[in-house]
């Protein structure tokens, strides 16, 4: 393409995958939706339903207070950083042991993920990331000139990760291993036991645990994890090597206000100030002052859309038309094997897209195709729609098996 810039953009930048998920609403916008065939969007992973009144009512009162138009702290306002450590014991436990002063705020996840890397690591630097990955994850690393090692996963291990397979990727240039639990793309939830061995590698090879815990509300069998407590691992503390990071965008349905947290050793965390201080000065401050007093609040309206949000899973998981198959499920997705032999993964999902109103991401989008299996997995987003539109997704899924000339497996 020719350029009209006079000037070059960094060779950093132009390495870095453009994003994907306008290419999706690309396809979709080829399909002529109508009252009785809807376009039915199961792309993004983006709550399917609005916060509680409360928050917009919290927010409106706060808009008119001269507060709310201020900067405030680089860490955040501490009301709310202590209403979130009061949470995260309600979420991990009472014995937890994490205190205002390990959270920063930021303005949202992505931005939490820029300020641990770049606080973390130089350019020619390594950071392990199990593939798929998130694609956010990966055009981060790369943006900075940070190389994302990939961490295969298979279907046979629901996409769980193996310590034993990443110990072997650890270099000298190694600064991280980041885990997304549960993970964005297959929705596996990676078990406790899993965790704390990551997080003892990491403690063991002098590199940091990112663990991104966006999705952690969803999880209704039990806390995610102990790896915040006082005396877990041989009595050290988890701030020797864990970095954890939390969004609002999903579990508190809040995504434009863009909230999310970096929880570290205050030791790290006057790096990371730093670097947030350059990027943002300090996240939003109306959500921040409309939030601290309501968050306890939110804990009802969180469990019962967690309930709603596995019972869609049910729903899906028995509406699913085979030779489609469930390769791993949970939080906000399913990750599903297409039965189309000789078809990519994108070519259908483009092919649903402009011609079945079915929106979805294919594997690659999630650089599965280092991986080599990423031509047969599509990414469902469960979470975007109601239960009724599962069974549409699920019924048109059935028609067009019925009717594609392409030969199907099994
Ligand atoms: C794993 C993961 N982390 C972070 C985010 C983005 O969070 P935020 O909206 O807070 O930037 C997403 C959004 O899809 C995600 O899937």
């Amino acid at each position: 393409m020719a350029s009209d810039i006079g000037f070059s953009v960094s060779c950093n930048i132009r390495a870095t995958v453009a994003p994907p998920i306008p290419q999706a609403a690309q396809w979709a916008q080829k399909f002529t939706p109508t009252s009785s065939v809807p376009l039915l969007d199961m792309s993004q992973g983006v709550p399917g339903i609005l916060p509680p009144p409360s928050f917009f009512e919290s927010l409106t009162e706060v808009s008119r207070c001269a507060d709310s138009v201020k900067y405030g702290s680089i860490a955040g306002d501490l009301l709310l950083r202590s209403a979130l450590v009061s949470e995260m014991k309600v979420v991990y436990g009472k014995q937890i042991d994490v205190e205002a002063d390990d959270i920063s705020l930021t303005s949202g996840r992505n931005m939490a993920f820029l300020a641990a890397i770049m606080s973390l690591c130089d350019p020619g630097d390594e950071v392990i990331l199990p593939v798929p990955w998130y694609f956010n994850h990966q055009m981060s690393l790369t943006m900075l000139g940070i190389q994302p090692i990939p961490l295969m996963t298979s279907p046979e291990d629901g996409f769980v990760p193996f310590v034993q397979l990443c110990s072997t990727l650890i270099t000298e240039r190694t600064k991280a291993i980041a885990l997304v639990t549960p993970n964005n793309p297959t929705g596996a939830i990676y078990p406790p036991s899993v965790l704390a061995s990551f997080a003892q590698l990491a403690k063991e090879r002098g590199i940091a645990l990112i663990l991104d815990e966006t999705y952690r509300d969803f999880i209704t069998s039990g806390p995610p994890h102990n790896l915040f407590d006082l005396h877990a691992e041989n009595g050290s503390s988890w701030r020797s090597h864990i970095i954890h990071l939390f969004s609002f965008s999903k579990s508190y349905c809040i995504p434009g206000h863009r909230l999310g947290t970096i929880i570290a050793s205050p030791t790290l965390q006057q790096h990371i100030r730093t670097v947030l201080d350059s990027m943002q000065i300090c996240a939003p401050r109306p959500v921040q002052l409309a939030l601290a007093p309501l968050l306890p609040s939110f804990r009802p309206f969180i469990r019962s859309t967690a309930e709603a949000l596995k019972a869609r899973h049910d729903l899906f998981k028995a509406c699913l038309p085979q030779p489609w198959s469930i390769g791993a499920q949970g939080g906000y997705f399913a990750f599903v094997r297409h039965p189309f032999q000789g078809i990519g993964a994108k070519e259908v999902c483009k092919t649903l897209a402009e011609q079945w109103g079915i929106v979805l991401l294919p594997a690659e989008f999630f650089g599965s195709s280092v991986s080599g299996h990423g031509d047969q997995w599509v990414r469902f987003a469960v979470a975007n729609v109601s239960d009724e539109n599962v069974q549409m997704v699920c019924g048109r899924l059935k028609e067009h098996l019925a009717a594609t000339k392409w030969n199907t497996v099994g």
